[in-house]
């Protein structure tokens, strides 16, 4: 079976990695890595191939940015020249981003099997670039692969047929655990950051990206009046996006001087950080996973989150974009606590769980 991985921006690399590695040990199967080229800085694509010993990507398609239409366009053009001439036999998408939507799309109409990991996800929220490449995502998708149990539960709501949806665990953390193990075999000092955990020793840790939270000047300034509070309790280690380095230019917003700012890290670079925090602060969808797999204080800084487990078990309080939310999470945390506990078929078994399901069916 000749299948074809597609990657295109950052929280992909640390999905198909896992999956990656395990089609490599079967011989049934024949993997080729589509590079959309949808990130294309070193520190937001390059820099995870080579953390995570993935090969240059087998087809790489150069798509870059642009408005979500050009993105996507760009992205459907180039994917489909190669589908005709590589025909595989499915085509494996990741996620939700705008290159999950493009080749999905793009391989449903080359009558292409399509299986989509961390299918079923929903956070209600339409406004979401992400909402609505999941929804059109999953309305053409033949293997739904699930995270958690919501994801299976939104999807036979939605009328998916059963037989289709697989609960294998979650990729995420098979890559965060494979890292781990290999971060722990690392003597410290070989990490860029670590002076500075040396120096602080207790500290929080923030992304901030989502255009909901950092394309309003009036939004980004109440999330950082919040932040300048916690960071006079703890400094916070901030790696900056490009979208929201472009934005505090734009909006001309000038940090707290307790939010300690960095460029994009790597990923076992920020999980050196991030592992030892004493709150993880964040508007990701990777990050309220990774976190609650190792028991961290999480606080997301969003309205919904389409990771309900997370909250439901795990160490993760949803806080709003709001002052009064994000400084409530941030106490709830350090005088109560929020013990969380890891979700079940989170154990570093996902792509392995995945890729039996594909052999068994062809
Ligand atoms: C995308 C994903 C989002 C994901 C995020 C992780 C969509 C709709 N959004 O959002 O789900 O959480 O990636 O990072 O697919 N830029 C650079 N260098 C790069 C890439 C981008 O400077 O390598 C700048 C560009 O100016 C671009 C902006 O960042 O305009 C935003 O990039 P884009 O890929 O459009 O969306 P993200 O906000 O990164």
């Amino acid at each position: 079976m000749k299948v074809f991985l597609v990657a295109g921006a950052r929280p992909n690399f640390m999905k198909i990695a896992p999956i990656y590695r395990e089609a490599k040990e079967r011989s049934a199967i024949e993997c080729k890595i589509v590079h959309t080229g949808q990130h294309y800085d070193y520190e937001m694509s390059q820099a995870f191939f080579d953390d995570f010993g993935l090969p240059r990507p087998h087809f790489f398609l150069n798509a870059g940015s642009g408005t979500h239409a050009e993105q996507t366009a760009r992205i459907m053009t180039s994917f489909e020249v190669i589908l005709r001439s590589e025909k595989p036999d499915l085509v494996m998408v990741v996620g939700d981003v705008n290159s999950t939507l493009a080749c999905s799309i793009v391989a449903k109409k080359e009558w292409i099997e399509v299986a989509h990991v961390e299918a079923g996800l929903r956070s209600g929220d339409m406004k979401m670039p992400e909402e609505v490449n999941r929804i059109v995502t999953d309305s053409i998708t033949d293997y739904f692969f699930v995270t958690e149990k919501s994801g299976a539960e939104n999807l036979m709501r939605e009328g998916k047929d059963k037989k289709r949806i697989f609960f294998v665990g979650n990729v995420m953390i098979d890559n965060l655990l494979f890292q781990l193990k290999k971060i722990e075999g690392n003597p410290s000092n070989t990490f860029k950051t670590q002076a500075l955990k040396d120096q602080f020793k207790e500290y929080c840790f923030l992304t901030l990206h989502r255009p909901s939270n950092v394309d309003s000047a009036e939004k980004l300034s109440e999330i950082m009046s919040a932040l300048e509070v916690i960071s006079t309790r703890y400094p916070i280690f901030f790696p900056v996006h490009p979208r929201t380095k472009k934005m505090l230019t734009k909006f001309d917003l000038k940090l707290p001087k307790g939010i300690i700012t960095l460029e994009p890290l790597g990923f076992s670079e920020a999980l050196n950080l991030w592992k030892d925090a004493k709150i993880v602060l964040t508007d990701s969808g990777g990050l309220q996973e990774e976190t609650t797999a190792l028991g961290v204080p999480c606080i997301t800084i969003r309205e919904n989150t389409e990771r309900p487990i997370t909250v439901e078990i795990g160490t993760n309080i949803l806080a709003g974009t709001k002052y009064d939310g994000i400084i409530a999470a941030f106490e709830q945390h350090l005088t109560k606590g929020k013990p969380g506990r890891v979700p079940e078929k989170w154990d570093g078994k996902a792509a392995k769980r995945i890729l039996d399901v594909l052999e068994e069916a062809g």
